[in-house]
């Protein structure tokens, strides 16, 4: 049995930025995978827009490169490039002046969805929107999509939100985080809500601790100059560490739709507590073996921006009150490896003779990448003769080796986004007062740094990060899990 293909209705989507690196990796070669899988219909148009000087044939040839590219040659039959290829436009344009947007108007059809990628920087986002309304391009039923980062901090994320209200209501915008299109990110809705099993346990009752980690083995080299701007906190805790530590924080909601979770998910982020700086490390990766540091990749010699955060973070409210949250992100650590674990309480007694303080207690493991799959370490008895002895064992199930060919093929985040953009789907997409929230929980945090003006803890490149965020967990007798391939 392979996984099920629902086809979306047929639609325009108009890609800004059509020609830039998310467009060319991600954007495209996703499309051309629904395509490929019967999600998108053959007869959809995408139309690329961008002040490089394409007609319709050269953007064809452009984008036949990135394919080639981006796809596997055997995932690339001839006729499915064609197909393609055919559903492709260009609109030249600089988003800045009047010209080519009465040229979009006139290529929109009618009865197709109407969606507007902005596959750009943040600064265009306000033009844009209001052009596309001035022109006549969109209309009251169009979604636009949104791209990280929403903001620098609370004040711009308030300021794109007005700019884009202005134009679109809340229900047409869709602001991407690609962490909540990943497979397991929705498997853990489906884990928690779905089992009658976890639920009871989901407290602080019985929960020690939840780690939450999104370690990298990149580094920050080819965007360094954004990077320098943005550090860590901004670019990966302030949307997909916090997504995740929502998703596994947050109260049952009444149904699985929008507006449901997502008013679930922003009572979490309104029960984070202020962080204090003594809760925070961050780090900055130096030259290891043969490596470059960060320095170099970022071309600032005097940068400050951390590469690596690791944070203790209390939700005060009575599921989690006294259970913390750890979280940390780096770039150009040991390996990449992104998982939720939760950290079950010791058993309260040891009737055995051996002695539990060797035993940890159950964890459960939500892995993300690689190798997607639930562990639960559990504790049995040690298989033989000679009494009992116990000893700890994963109950394994990575979703490649127990669904086969269910797995196989799996649409990536963007390209399952993308799909639900189609079908007006907005449950795996960030509202605008979620994203100000986030950004108000996140801002003190950067500005006392800015204040202390305190360079970052070097960390080896390639190893686990700073020494420092090992004792954020040491003096609270709790160890960090390792990161692993
Ligand atoms: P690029 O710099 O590669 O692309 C920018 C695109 O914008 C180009 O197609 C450029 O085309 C177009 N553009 C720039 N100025 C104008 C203008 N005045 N009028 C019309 N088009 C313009 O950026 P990325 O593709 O990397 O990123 C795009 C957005 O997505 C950014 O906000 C980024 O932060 C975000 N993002 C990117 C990720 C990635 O992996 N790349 C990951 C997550 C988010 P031209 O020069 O032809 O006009
Ligand atoms: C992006 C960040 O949003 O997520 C990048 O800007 C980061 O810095 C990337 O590398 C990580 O995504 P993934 O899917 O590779 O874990």
């Amino acid at each position: 049995m392979v996984s099920k293909t629902i086809p979306v209705d047929d639609f325009d989507l108009v890609i800004f930025g059509g020609t830039g690196d998310l467009a060319s990796r991600k954007i495209l070669p996703g499309l051309f995978r629904r395509m490929v899988a019967g999600q998108m219909p053959r007869t959809a148009k995408i139309i690329g827009a961008a002040r490089s000087p394409y007609d319709r044939k050269g953007y064809q040839e452009h984008v036949r490169k990135s394919l080639e590219e981006f796809v596997p040659k055997e995932k690339r039959a001839a006729k499915d490039v064609k197909d393609f290829l055919n559903c492709l436009d260009y609109v030249e344009l600089d988003v800045f002046t009047p010209d080519g947007w009465k040229q979009m108007a006139k290529m929109m059809r009618k009865g197709a969805v109407r969606a507007f990628y902005f596959s750009v920087g943040p600064s265009l986002f306000g033009t844009i929107a209001n052009s596309l309304v001035k022109y006549k391009v969109a209309d009251e039923h169009s979604r636009v999509v949104v791209e990280k980062p929403f903001g620098h901090d609370l004040d711009s994320a308030k300021v794109l939100n007005a700019e884009l209200a202005e134009c679109f209501t809340e229900d047409q915008i869709y602001r991407i985080d690609h962490y909540l299109g990943k497979e397991t990110v929705q498997n853990l809705m489906a884990i928690r809500f779905g089992n009658a099993l976890f639920e009871p346990l989901w407290n602080n009752h019985h929960v020690d601790h939840v780690q939450i980690t999104a370690a990298e083995s990149l580094s920050v080299a080819g965007r360094g100059s954004y990077y320098d701007q943005s550090g860590a906190m901004r670019d990966m805790v302030q949307n997909h560490l916090m997504q995740l530590l929502c998703l596994t924080a947050m109260e049952p909601p009444s149904m699985f739709e929008a507006n449901a979770v997502r008013d679930e998910k922003l009572k979490v982020i309104k029960a984070l507590q202020p962080v204090s700086q003594k809760d925070v490390v961050r780090g900055q990766y130096s030259a290891g073996d043969g490596e470059d540091d960060y320095i170099t990749h970022s071309e600032n010699p005097s940068s400050k921006t951390e590469s690596y955060v690791a944070m203790k973070v209390d939700v005060a409210n009575w599921r989690w009150a006294g259970t913390p949250f750890y979280l940390r992100t780096g770039k150009r650590l040991r390996h990449r490896m992104s998982e939720i674990a939760i950290v079950f309480k010791d058993p309260p007694h040891s009737i055995f003779e051996q002695d539990f303080k060797e035993m940890r207690g159950n964890v459960l493991v939500i892995r993300l990448q690689p190798d997607e799959g639930i562990k639960m370490r559990v504790t049995i008895k040690d298989p033989g003769p000679g009494g009992m002895r116990l000893r700890e064992v994963p109950l394994d199930m990575s979703f490649a080796e127990t669904l086969g060919e269910d797995v196989k093929d799996l649409p990536d985040a963007y390209e399952r986004l993308i799909m639900d953009v189609i079908r007006g789907n907005q449950t795996l997409f960030m509202r605008g007062d979620e994203a100000e929230a986030a950004w108000a929980w996140v801002d003190p945090i950067v500005k006392g740094w800015e204040e202390l003006n305190t360079k970052p803890l070097p960390y080896d490149a390639r190893s686990s990060g700073p020494d420092d965020a090992m004792m954020l967990m040491h003096r609270d007798g709790r160890r960090w899990r390792d990161i692993s391939k």
